[in-house]
């Protein structure tokens, strides 16, 4: 059994050969509370804003976990070890002795908080209030790989203060209409301010020796920063995509496939300068397919574009979510054997099927990809 070996820490990129995975739950999720930071999240009229500190129902819990116990099933049919976190009860208050929130939010997403490079697994900082904790959901899964693997590094990056300097006051006001908001992202101009490190582990797709970062609302650049210090053998590029209304997680934006092929989605094109690295190292970006659906599921913090948050097993094969035609039709057509999950359910959790993994082991090692440096 797969099960009783003792742990290996080890990935470097997003699809060699996936040997453990960690897979989130969605026991006890909330509706994010409207701090801040989310609430420039949260579309103006969605009933999320109306729900918001509530919990999610027990009838949604129960269909997303059986979503999400079934791709756990169908990764261990495929001999990848599987682990999952340990649920809190993210009804209650979070504070620190900066701020106080109303409830937590849940361990749906490990992709979000842990970022493995290497031998490395890395908590990110966070830069919600509600999130702030969610790191001791999976303590005991990080504690366990610690045990088992002699080489493995633990860290944690510096725990943010998160008060009000971190944040810019009345941001929310100025993200009222679709055309005030697209303008502030194109200008780089984020909820967040630079006064400390704020990053989520998403922001980050992790290609060997380079580390290509968005610059978003949920990584700052003293974030990004911080990354490219911490991880001093790797390079670490800032990227940005300037038409993404809401940018948040690389995961759904920028997805590298396999050595050499990397997915972009067509309505958040990274910019022509910053295209230069993956041109002169023979990198093809294509444009993702289409979506399947007009709409995220109800109550779901993420878009249509989950269509494109896939996870890839080795570089010929890859999950997506099984009603998502368009995507699979273009795998199918690139030769990659897809498989497909049915996901939909656990969406509003917090995202697709690479948002809800983090990478335990994946055979490889660090190559360098982009020899060519610009
Ligand atoms: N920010 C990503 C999307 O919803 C997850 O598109």
């Amino acid at each position: 059994m797969t099960g009783q070996q003792k742990s290996v820490v080890n990935s470097w990129n997003d699809w060699d050969p996936l040997k453990h995975v960690i897979i989130g739950v969605a026991d006890n999720c909330m509706i994010p509370p409207l701090e801040i930071a989310v609430d420039p999240k949260i579309e103006v009229g969605s009933p999320m804003r109306e729900l918001a500190g509530t919990q999610r129902s027990k009838e949604s819990q129960e269909k997303a976990n059986a979503q999400l116990d079934n791709f756990a099933d169908i990764l261990r049919k495929r001999g990848v070890r599987v682990d999952r976190p340990a649920p809190l009860d993210f009804s209650q208050i979070a504070q620190t002795p900066d701020w106080k929130v109303e409830c937590m939010f849940g361990c749906m997403p490990p992709r979000d908080i842990l970022l493995t490079v290497g031998k490395e697994m890395l908590e990110a900082t966070m830069s919600y209030r509600c999130r702030w904790f969610e790191y001791l959901c999976y303590r005991p899964l990080l504690e366990r790989y610690f045990e088992e693997d002699p080489e493995m590094k633990w860290e944690s990056a510096p725990k943010p203060r998160l008060t009000e300097e971190s944040y810019k006051p009345g941001y929310k006001d100025r993200v009222q209409t679709e055309e005030d908001r697209l303008k502030l992202m194109a200008a780089k101009d984020f909820v967040t301010t630079e006064v400390e490190v704020l990053f989520d582990a998403a922001e980050c797709l992790r290609m060997g020796k380079d580390l290509f970062v968005q610059h978003g609302m949920t990584a700052n650049l003293k974030g990004i920063e911080w990354i490219g210090r911490h991880f001093s053998d790797h390079r670490v590029h800032a990227v940005n995509f300037p038409t993404d209304p809401y940018p948040i997680h690389i995961d759904a934006t920028f997805v590298a496939l396999r050595p050499g092929l990397i997915i972009n989605n067509p309505v958040r094109a990274l910019p022509k300068e910053q295209r230069k690295i993956f041109e002169i190292n023979d990198w093809q970006i294509l444009d993702a397919a289409q979506p399947a659906h007009k709409e995220p599921p109800p109550l779901c913090y993420s878009s249509v574009w989950l269509s494109m948050n896939v996870l890839s097993l080795d570089p010929k094969t890859v999950c997506v979510e099984a009603s998502e035609v368009h995507q699979m039709e273009q795998f199918d057509k690139l030769e990659f054997e897809v498989v497909p999950v049915p996901f939909r359910d656990a969406y509003a959790f917090g995202g697709g099927l690479h948002c809800s993994t983090a990478d335990v082991y994946r055979e490889g090692s660090c190559e360098d990809y982009f020899p060519k440096q610009t």
